[in-house]
């Protein structure tokens, strides 16, 4: 029988208290984080039981992975189950796609039953099936025809709308400034912004004097976001950007303590012994979650290898993880490995591409 500890230790929790008091809570618009950093929506990834660890390790607030409106307005099982919010959660958002404004806004008004904290309009997949049909980040390239469609969605929902975007579709189309304009006139809350344009999808770098200028000139709240995928970047950042909040994605994969660490860089590490911590309260939170094994297992075991990275032994780790039936076996196998690396600390290559395909 396989024994999980379902509570950090007084050790962890000590830790991980000492880097949330460094964190200063905010207000973006009618909504209030406990810190400025929050985790970025992710397909796939950002379901309820890493929505909730993530806020155990100091992500201000969340936002669901891209969901269907057609699927939600169909019924589709699977796409309803993409909504739930788990109670404990304290600030989630969920992020619709969907190019049609009557569909967004009934598939809005069924997300409500979920009770999210905001609506968020995904404006930034970049994904070739999504912007064909007119949804994601082809919804940049005519800010004209926004305004009813942001207006549809909004008087359907009693609760703040937010979108997130792209810098705009190519290098010849950078028209955020211009999007930013006709979301603060249709009253949208704030603007999360991606800082590529559509055609870049995940090359090149994230442009942060384009986001800077933007949030410098901005009506509304400007959330940036793109490449903060260290945690001494993200301390830089947060202290001399003019955004009123940043997103990070990838960089809580390889680092899920990235949201404490970059308060206070190098102040505190995180062992081994940690990690193995934090993947049991993840598995607490999946088997709570999801209730086919099947599932459970796909669901933690990337995140487990994710989480390795940077450790001794990744590579045969990975190979043996992705080897196992049962996630019974999977949290064996990283017990053994995640205790036995005793001190040792993480060395990732930052400067080498880390998923480079997303929805957003
Ligand atoms: C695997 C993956 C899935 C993503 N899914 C979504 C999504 O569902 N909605 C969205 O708006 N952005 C999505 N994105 C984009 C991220 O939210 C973020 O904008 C992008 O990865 C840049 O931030 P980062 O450098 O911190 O990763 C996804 C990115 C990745 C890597």
């Amino acid at each position: 029988m396989l024994m999980i500890g379902s509570m950090f230790s007084a050790k962890l929790q000590a830790k991980i208290d000492f880097l949330k008091k460094k964190s200063l809570p905010i207000a973006l618009g009618s909504i209030k984080f406990n810190s400025p950093l929050l985790l970025a929506p992710m397909a796939s990834i950002c379901n309820a039981p890493f929505r909730l660890l993530m806020e155990d390790l100091g992500a201000g607030g969340t936002v669901s992975e891209l969901i269907s409106c057609h699927g939600i307005n169909y019924g589709n099982r699977r796409t309803l189950d993409m909504l739930k919010i788990d109670p404990r959660e304290k600030v989630t958002g969920i992020q619709l796609f969907g190019e049609e404004p009557e569909a967004m806004a009934r598939a809005a008004e069924t997300a409500m039953d979920y009770k999210p904290q905001f609506i968020d309009i995904n404006m930034g997949c970049p994904v070739k099936k999504v912007v064909t049909k007119g949804g994601g980040s082809a919804l940049l390239k005519d800010p004209k025809s926004l305004a009813p469609y942001l207006r549809e969605i909004k008087k359907a929902i009693p609760i703040p709308l937010t979108i997130k975007i792209r810098m705009g579709w190519d290098a010849e189309g950078i028209n955020a400034d211009e999007i930013v304009k006709v979301a603060n006139d249709e009253g949208i809350e704030w603007v999360a912004i991606h800082g590529r344009t559509r055609a870049q999808q995940y090359t090149g770098l994230a442009n942060w004097d384009y986001i800077e200028a933007l949030a410098e000139n901005s009506p509304l709240p400007i959330i940036g976001n793109g490449d903060l995928h260290h945690h001494e970047t993200v301390y830089e950042r947060l202290n001399s950007t003019k955004c009123e909040a940043l997103m990070i994605a990838r960089g809580a994969l390889r680092n899920p303590f990235i949201f404490l660490e970059s308060l206070a860089p190098n102040q505190i590490e995180f062992t081994g012994e940690d990690y193995w911590e934090i993947i049991q309260k993840l598995y607490q939170y999946t088997t709570e979650s999801f209730e086919d094994e099947r599932t459970q297992l796909i669901q933690i075991r990337k995140l487990i290898v994710w989480f390795a990275a940077g450790f001794p032994n990744t590579s045969k780790f990975r190979g043996i993880l992705f080897q196992t039936k049962t996630i019974e076996e999977s949290m064996r196998y990283s017990e053994d490995y995640f205790l036995g690396l005793g001190n040792s600390q993480k060395s990732i290559n930052y400067s080498e591409r880390f998923m480079t395909s997303g929805h957003g």
